[in-house]
């Protein structure tokens, strides 16, 4: 899908599909669509009067114009209520339209930009959010059918603004968009990818390639290099696969003499979480090649920030490793020490994310990055405490966990944050290491986060647990049955208002 911004009247410009908007309860359309329903001798009105046209969010109404104007068709697009309206409105419109505009083979489409005017929304974010509901939702994954069910395509939609001094705001929107989409669309295809397509050889294959794209610096790691800095937990976890385990490093320096700040992006990348020795059921255990969707989140917003440039220097750490059963693999009752020095004892060989976060955030410490956050799908717990609407964020610094959590509604992705009481560490000691990696049912969440915090130790930290989001059962707006994508757009995001918060701070 091709999008652009042009300067121009609606109703002049030809199209399969011209997209007006309406607000919940708006009997009398202005602005674009006033434009349009007056052009059409009030058809949008009457149809209003009839009931058939409502303005409830997502509703999709086309009406045929039959030569009375240069589109087509008029699609008249429900924006829900006005008072809750917002971007992430716009993303989830957008994504159920083209959609719908897509199945039935409709190609050219032109569109207002939502909300920009009686909206009062900033026409560029406008724009971007346009972007992204419409790339995201139209997203598909389809390499691995011989017969794709599903070949027709928007080809090109085009933002259509009256006023030509808002035209730069809305290519600029529309840059950031593609770039966002792009990067949400790259984490979903890693994560939908099957293991045996995306194996930590695979991934830092990925990664290489996304450093090319967005002038990263890239380092990866093999077992003796990790070996060689101590971080037996990854290698514990490694033990029980044939698979090589491979440590990712993505650098952006955007802030080469500037600020002292080095901000950290962590994700684990579990290619195959078949829980090892302590084996899992069989019952969606498929599900497990998703595990690697933090590392592929901090992968694709990597690749965005390279693209976007912000003012500030970031570092992405991706620790990958399968995890499997086999005659040389990690038990339960084992020690391994981690590159901090301290001594886990492995309880349970499915609590693995952990594990390889442990040494990441430990590499992270020793390289000097000043705030770490980490991304997982590291407890089934989560899904227990928050379900599927929204992620859990942990951390030992309140003020860190604010900005994440600002930068998921800036995103449109939910964040609640969890608890993180020192009562909890009571439940990670073990009888023969400093710390073991479960502890028990109770809290299970937390005490994961509780066994991280032993590895970022003083460094300001937050942990997202992803478990309940990375995967979705049904396609609803802009989200597609299958990997998600969450939360590349909260990690750009919140790297984009550090890069910010920095500039302003000089
Ligand atoms: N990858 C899983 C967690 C998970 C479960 C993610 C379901 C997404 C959906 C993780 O490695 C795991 O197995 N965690 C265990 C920890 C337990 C053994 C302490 C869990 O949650 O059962
Ligand atoms: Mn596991
Ligand atoms: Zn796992």
């Amino acid at each position: 899908m091709q999008l652009t911004a042009i300067h121009g009247d609606i109703t002049e410009i030809k199209a399969d599909a011209a997209v007006v908007n309406l607000f919940e309860g708006v009997k009398q359309p202005g602005g674009g669509t006033g434009a349009v329903d007056r052009s059409l001798d009030g058809a949008i009105t009457e149809l209003i009067a009839d009931g058939e046209i409502t303005g409830k969010e997502g509703q999709v109404v086309q009406i045929h114009t039959f030569g009375k104007i240069a589109p087509k068709r008029v699609v008249i697009a429900g924006l829900g209520k006005r008072e809750r309206f917002d971007e992430d409105t716009v993303r989830r419109v957008m994504g159920g339209l083209c959609r719908d505009l897509r199945s039935k083979a409709i190609k050219k489409v032109t569109t207002l930009v939502h909300g920009a005017g009686i909206g009062g929304m900033d026409a560029g974010n406008s724009a971007q959010a346009i972007a992204e509901g419409s790339m995201l939702g139209t997203y598909t994954f389809n390499k691995h059918r011989t017969t794709a069910p599903e070949p027709k395509e928007i080809d090109q939609l085009s933002l259509v603004e009256v006023d030509e001094s808002k035209l730069e705001d809305l290519e600029t929107g529309l840059e950031r968009g593609r770039i966002i989409a792009g990067a949400t669309s790259l984490a979903r295809d890693m994560a939908n990818e099957p293991a045996n397509f995306m194996t930590p050889s695979d991934m830092a294959a990925t990664a290489e390639r996304v450093a090319g794209e967005s002038d990263l610096e890239i380092e990866v790691l093999d077992s003796d290099q990790m070996d060689g800095l101590g971080m037996g937990a990854i290698a514990g976890v490694a033990k029980g696969t044939r698979q090589p385990p491979k440590f990712i490093i993505l650098k952006y320096r955007g802030d080469e003499e500037g600020s002292e700040r080095h901000l950290g992006l962590l994700g684990k990348g579990v290619t195959f979480d078949s829980g090892g020795i302590s084996l899992k059921p069989a019952l969606n255990m498929g599900d497990m090649k998703g595990d690697m969707s933090g590392g592929a989140s901090v992968i694709a917003a990597m690749g965005a920030i390279g693209k976007l440039k912000p003012r500030i220097n970031v570092t992405g750490l991706v620790p990958a490793s399968e995890n499997l059963p086999d005659g040389n693999a990690q038990k339960p009752g084992d020690v391994v020490r981690a590159m901090n020095g301290k001594t886990i004892e492995i309880e349970n060989t499915d609590a693995e994310g952990r594990l390889l976060l442990a040494d990441a955030l430990s590499y992270g410490r020793k390289i000097g990055m000043t705030s770490m956050v980490d991304v997982a799908t590291l407890t089934g717990a989560m899904v227990i405490a928050l379900g599927h609407v929204s992620s859990g964020a942990f951390g030992n610094d309140q003020g860190l966990v604010g900005t994440i959590i600002e930068a998921g509604k800036q995103a449109g992705e939910k964040i609640w944050h969890m608890p993180l009481f020192e009562e909890y560490k009571e439940q990670n000691k073990s009888d023969v290491a400093d710390v073991k990696n479960t502890g028990g049912r109770p809290a299970g969440s937390i005490t994961a986060a509780q066994f991280l915090a032993e590895f970022s130790e003083d460094t300001p930290w937050v942990h997202l647990d992803i478990a309940g989001t990375f995967m979705a059962s049904k396609t609803n707006g802009y989200v597609v049955k299958g990997a998600t994508g969450v939360p590349v757009r909260t990690l750009i995001s919140y790297i984009l208002s550090q890069a910010e918060t920095s500039a302003k701070s000089e």
